[in-house]
């Protein structure tokens, strides 16, 4: 990455026009994972093209997957879960988390050793998350801080299924153990403290896995065979969020998202804007591989500040929270979010961040250990850093709309990790 990429966005008169935002990321990876350990050719349109969703399709390729690309269609070739080949190379997930946690899932079934390591931000997340159930499944997994960190190191086995609840509310723990049931015996129960993104559940139904969901428990015979998968993916909400969230704060806005996805799991954002005072319409709703799928309006709304502490709300929203508190910026009163420490362990110290973002461009905002306080006022503009992280860069790209002056944001080149044309999308909203 170049450190040095800064870009300047200046304010907007207003912002109007329909646009599509690409595939989504947790849908990519997981149809990149579901077609692996699926035996045959499947065939995935639309998938995210970005540097996350490349770091899944590289590490699969590394275990001897075939994937094609081209135009934003994958073409895989699967060959069931046990047609894995030992890597002679360490694999790399780069920056991503997902790829991370659902790929030690899938290295925990097999009959041969690995290495898995990441970036600078990577190797500083926490992975016993998912190393603990592996391990009560009976995989040998080891690195730092009893195996807490990357790099880590696998040495798969025949594991069992077991009942396992969940300490913490994440689908990328949920997803690896799912999939390493994949290739365990038995039969295997997660249970869920809040419900998270439901898009591995959706997927293995449409590959032909026979999954039971009742209430936040899910179970599955072990060994089960996915078959092929023909999908096509769905615009990334989180994605839309961002030109949503512009649309709110910028004058005389009127903006069109089409073919966004709406897994329920995913929409807190919609909802807690809602509570705010936001005008946004979500229209057309249909089904698409088992996943919703929508349109949505927005138009330029007065907000007010409100408190944000459900955790079922906060784990619905948890990556559009960066966005909410810039948006909070431009509310009449103060918006505080509580119960959500998860913002600490995602790609940088996203409460950190986004308070020292706030801070720099004029707004009084202040941290807790689990959460933080914005003061809506006047958005001055400045220089702000993105600690690196995409979603911190967009959301202070978008806080520039209505601001009296340029917001400059570092290392903005961190948005190829999940949304590469970003600024080309955004440009096309602006009047020319
Ligand atoms: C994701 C799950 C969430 C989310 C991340 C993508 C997924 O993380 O923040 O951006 O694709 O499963 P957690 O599982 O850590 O909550």
């Amino acid at each position: 990455m170049n450190n040095g990429d800064k870009k300047s966005f200046a304010p907007v008169e207003r912002l109007e026009g329909s646009i599509t935002v690409p595939g989504d990321k947790s849908i990519s990876h997981r149809a990149l994972f579901v077609s692996a350990v699926a035996s045959g050719i499947s065939r995935i349109d639309n998938i995210l093209i970005a540097d996350d969703t490349m770091s899944t399709a590289q590490c699969l390729r590394a275990l001897g997957t075939d994937i094609e690309i081209k135009d934003k269609t994958a073409v895989i070739t699967g060959k069931g879960i046990q047609g894995f080949k030992e890597p002679s190379q360490i694999l790399d997930a780069g920056n991503s988390g997902t790829t991370a946690r659902i790929i030690l899932g899938l290295l925990s079934t097999q009959n041969f050793f690995s290495v898995l390591t990441g970036d600078n931000s990577l190797r500083t997340r926490p992975m016993k998350r998912i190393t603990i159930p592996l391990a009560a499944m009976g995989a040998s997994v080891d690195g730092r801080d009893h195996a807490n960190y990357l790099p880590l190191s696998v040495r798969g086995n025949r594991l069992k299924g077991i009942d396992y609840a969940m300490p913490t509310a994440s689908a990328q723990v949920k997803t690896g153990i799912l999939l390493a049931s994949l290739g365990a015996k038995g039969v295997m129960t997660v249970r869920e403290p809040f419900p998270t993104r439901d898009h591995t559940e959706r997927m293995l139904k449409a590959s032909g896995v026979d999954v039971k969901i009742s209430d936040k428990i899910i179970q599955l015979a072990c060994s089960q065979k996915p078959l092929p998968l023909n999908i096509r993916v769905p615009g990334d909400f989180s994605s839309a969020a961002f030109f949503m969230g512009a649309g709110i704060i910028a004058r005389r806005s009127d903006i069109l998202i089409t073919h966004v996805g709406i897994n329920p799991g995913r929409t807190g954002f919609i909802d807690i804007l809602k509570k705010m005072g936001a005008s946004l319409e979500v229209t057309n709703t249909r089904f698409e591989a088992g996943e919703p799928v929508a349109d949505v309006r927005v138009r330029q709304s007065e907000l007010r500040g409100i408190v944000i502490d459900d955790k079922e709300l906060i784990v619905r929203s948890i990556d559009e929270l960066p966005l909410l508190a810039v948006l909070a910026a431009y509310a009449r009163g103060q918006t505080v979010i509580k119960n959500a420490g998860e913002l600490r362990v995602k790609e940088t110290d996203r409460i950190k961040a986004v308070v020292d973002g706030l801070l720099r461009i004029g707004i009084k905002a202040r941290e807790f250990p689990d959460g933080l306080s914005i003061e809506g006022g006047t958005v001055k503009g400045g220089f702000v850093s993105s600690y690196g992280d995409h979603r911190i860069a967009m959301a202070f790209a978008v806080a520039s709309v209505s601001s009296e002056k340029e917001i400059s944001i570092d290392n903005f080149d961190a948005v190829s990790i999940s949304f590469p044309e970003f600024i080309a999308i955004f440009n096309t909203l602006r009047p020319a």
